[in-house]
């Protein structure tokens, strides 16, 4: 049966910038996922341990989906680019194979995107495939919302880079693409965490195939890129919902515990 929770008890609820009252980390905990890796290497690890987890913990507790997002970043770009370039450093792919591409539109570039995704709703409306009540009270109102936030992180993968790992280990032939998956799933996860640590709100969303040929025609990017999910970002305008949790012995088995 499913239990329904709030927000975790040991997480301090502060006005965030732009006066959202989502609750934020603790404030003891590091502001953000970089700066607090690269202090652990030097403090955390020889003195407290058991700091590294806390923090991780409240970092995965503090993500949620927010879909009311506005235009105010809480950091500067290069904020934003640093946690990119973290992820894409620091997130393990099968092999080694570094198949994950990241793409990032601010602003009016991150506008652009969301205008795409409308057209291309507008030509499915005009040829039939979508109602145009649907279009209009659900559609719409949801990809203007995204469009209404700072920025989006386009998370692809490029096809060439497990192609010879494919026929060098042919026993796993199969498993090179879901690997791949899993891999741009962690750089996924990585950036919804490490956004929403420095202060945005984000929600993760799935317009491929739909938008695939027109964002690569409008940023430049090669055509055998696949697009494989968008994580949008801006200023927290209003909390997560709730979520309900499915009991946790039922998801957990552990062996062997003392
Ligand atoms: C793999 C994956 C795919 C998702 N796809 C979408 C999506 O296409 N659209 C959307 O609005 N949310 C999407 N979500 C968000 C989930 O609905 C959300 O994470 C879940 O309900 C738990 O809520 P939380 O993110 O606040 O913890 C996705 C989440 C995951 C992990």
């Amino acid at each position: 049966m499913a239990t329904r929770i709030l927000r975790p008890s040991n997480l301090q609820p502060i006005s965030r910038a732009f006066g959202s009252t989502r609750t934020h980390l603790h404030p003891q905990a590091p502001r953000d996922i970089t700066s607090f890796l690269r202090t652990f290497s030097t403090t955390y690890r020889n003195h407290a341990p058991s700091t590294m987890s806390d923090a991780l913990v409240q970092a995965a507790q503090a993500r949620r989906t927010i879909y009311q997002l506005g235009k105010n970043s809480p950091v500067s770009d290069s904020k934003v680019e640093e946690l990119v370039n973290a992820a894409i450093l620091n997130v393990p792919s099968s092999f080694n194979t570094q198949s994950t591409r990241l793409v990032v539109v601010l602003r009016e570039e991150h506008e652009k995107l969301w205008d795409i995704a409308i057209e291309a709703f507008g030509a499915l409306v005009a040829s039939g495939a979508v109602p145009e009540e649907v279009f209009k009270n659900q559609t719409l109102p949801k990809l203007q919302g995204f469009k209404a936030a700072h920025g989006t992180v386009l998370f692809y993968e490029d096809p060439a880079h497990i192609q010879g790992f494919k026929e060098k280990f042919s026993a796993y032939a199969d498993k090179f693409e879901p690997w791949a998956d899993h891999s741009n799933a962690m750089h996924q996860y990585f950036l919804w965490t490490a956004l929403e640590s420095v202060g945005f709100g984000a929600n993760l969303q799935h317009y491929n195939p739909l938008i695939d040929a027109k964002v690569a025609e409008q940023w430049s990017l090669p055509a055998e890129w696949r697009l494989v999910a968008q994580l949008v970002f801006g200023s927290p305008e209003a909390q997560a919902g709730e979520k309900t949790q499915k009991p946790i012995e039922d998801r957990v088995k552990i062996f062997g515990k003392l």
